[in-house]
């Protein structure tokens, strides 16, 4: 099948397609969503859709968008521009908006925008086949009788088990604890758009590993909005959940996003501390600002004092730990002296990789509100000088890995332009440390995705290193 892409629309060759049951789901944002993506395939899959990879193929388009940051629904009319001309030619297709927008903007989207056919949210993924059933039976109904917003079905089933829900679930995985959040940081959307914290239970989680190391999966990366605060219905924090999963199941390597400061507890520490072979030494920790004032009227728990003894007793009990972070620049009020705390505690803490933006207002939170917003061009300097004053650090800390020999779990394959030597293929794969590595083996190599193999790293930038292959580990 040929993609036409003009002006970024799409376009049918062949007036055929898109009428069978195909879905085609175009994502963006954070991992949460993405899982969620993969959720809805599964889901769909189940109940006798078929995913396609190519929105030529569909006979229904879903959207499914994130609004953490984003102006999320000029976004989604942009998106939605983009399959216009698949509409005129197919009156057929339907176009779904999903996620924290369809949550959210639901009455808003459907009201203004004659190209959507339905709307639902992050809480409602399990109603999804309900939904698309609907609208294929009103298609024979007369044009009186159609209504655009389709009702939640019943909650069937627990819609975050991987058991039923992971699709090509691959070398590398997540797997969903917790969902929602009650934490109500001033500046973030999330708390409105996934609702109250909810804990899955652990025997499911188990389940889910269980199957998925079956299938070939040999890491895992527990997923929710605040990990830290996972409690099972039995009491059991994340700390345990990662021990029950160190020593009960075969997943090679355990990662976890995203932590909460406040919660990051000794017990955590002590786990990655004594499960060297399996929980990896990495830990992302967003601080959003190094101001005490800031972090307060944030909302966020902890003061840049008490940031900082969390980060040093993390140092402690693993010292080969590579931190990474998420901060906000521009949060209302911020002064130049409180953004230069921001500085200090990036160069102090040594983060091998921040994820910083500039703060963006979102509907219902407080901060939103308030009255000192930063103007738009302070924020985008201040990101700037952020992105700087870290760069310098960072290719510093990255060349400190040239000439290591990295354990790399092997992910891809890659056929691109920048061809191997011969006899060799070219793969990727992570690090422990979540480092991106690009590396050949010769031809020979058998079965490489889903090993772990030396890799002695030969250069490396902070966001993607080059290696060749010294040995292989299984
Ligand atoms: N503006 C800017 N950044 C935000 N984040 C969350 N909400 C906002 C917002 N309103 C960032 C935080 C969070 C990450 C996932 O997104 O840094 O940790
Ligand atoms: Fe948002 Fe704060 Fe919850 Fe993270 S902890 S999802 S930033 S409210």
């Amino acid at each position: 099948m040929e993609t036409t892409i003009e002006n970024q629309a799409f376009s049918y060759k062949n007036q055929d397609i898109g009428n069978g049951r195909g879905v085609y789901i175009s994502t963006y944002g954070c991992q949460m969503n993405v899982n969620d993506s993969d959720r809805m395939y599964s889901l769909l899959e189940m109940a006798n859709f078929t995913p396609v990879d190519n929105p030529l193929e569909a006979s229904v388009i879903i959207i499914n968008s994130c609004s953490i940051r984003e102006k999320p629904v000029h976004k989604v009319y942009s998106e939605v521009g983009k399959y216009k001309r698949l509409k005129d030619q197919n009156p057929k297709l339907k176009i779904g908006i999903g996620g924290c927008v369809g949550q959210q903007e639901k009455d808003k989207l459907i009201k203004n925008q004659p190209l959507i056919d339905f709307v639902f949210g992050t809480d409602t993924i399990d109603t999804l086949p309900d939904i698309l059933q609907n609208l294929i039976e009103q298609e024979s109904k007369r044009k009186e009788e159609k209504s655009k917003i389709v009702k939640a079905g019943f909650a069937h089933r627990d819609p975050y088990h991987v058991e039923t829900l992971v699709r090509n679930p691959g070398v590398s995985t997540f797997v969903n604890i917790t969902k929602g959040c009650d934490n109500f940081c001033t500046f973030c959307v999330v708390p409105f758009t996934r609702g109250r914290e909810k804990s899955r239970p652990k025997t499911h989680i188990m389940q889910d590993i269980q199957t998925l190391a079956k299938r070939g999966v040999k890491e895992i990366t527990l997923l929710g909005q605040n990990v830290n605060s996972y409690e099972s219905e039995c009491g059991t924090n994340l700390a345990q959940l990662m021990k029950s999963i160190a020593v009960e199941t075969p997943i090679e390597r355990i990662r976890f996003t995203t932590s909460h400061p406040k919660d990051f507890d000794q017990e955590l520490m002590d786990v990655i501390a004594q499960h060297p072979d399996k929980i990896c030494e990495y830990i992302h920790l967003p601080f959003q600002s190094g101001n005490s004032r800031i972090l307060n009227l944030m909302n966020r728990g902890y003061t840049r004092e008490e940031y900082l003894e969390k980060i040093a007793m993390i140092k402690k009990t693993i010292p080969n730990v590579v931190l990474s972070t998420d901060i906000i620049c521009g949060f209302p009020g911020e002064t130049e002296e409180e953004f230069q705390d921001t500085l200090s505690l990036v160069q102090e803490v040594g983060y091998e990789t921040i994820f910083a933006f500039m703060y963006s207002p979102r509907p219902n939170t407080k901060a939103a509100k308030f009255e000192d917003q930063v103007p738009e061009e302070v924020k985008s300097e201040r990101l700037q000088r952020l992105f700087e004053s870290h760069n310098k650090m960072a290719f510093e800390l990255a060349r400190a890995y040239e000439n290591r020999v990295l354990d790399i779990l092997v992910e891809k394959k890659h056929d691109d332009d920048d061809k191997p030597r011969e006899g060799m293929i070219k793969y990727s794969g992570r690090s422990r440390q979540n480092k991106l590595v690009y590396f050949e083996a010769p031809e020979a190599e058998q079965g490489m995705i889903g090993r772990t193999v030396n890799v002695k790293i030969t250069k490396a930038y902070p966001a993607v290193f080059r290696g060749e292959m010294v040995g292989s580990i299984n």
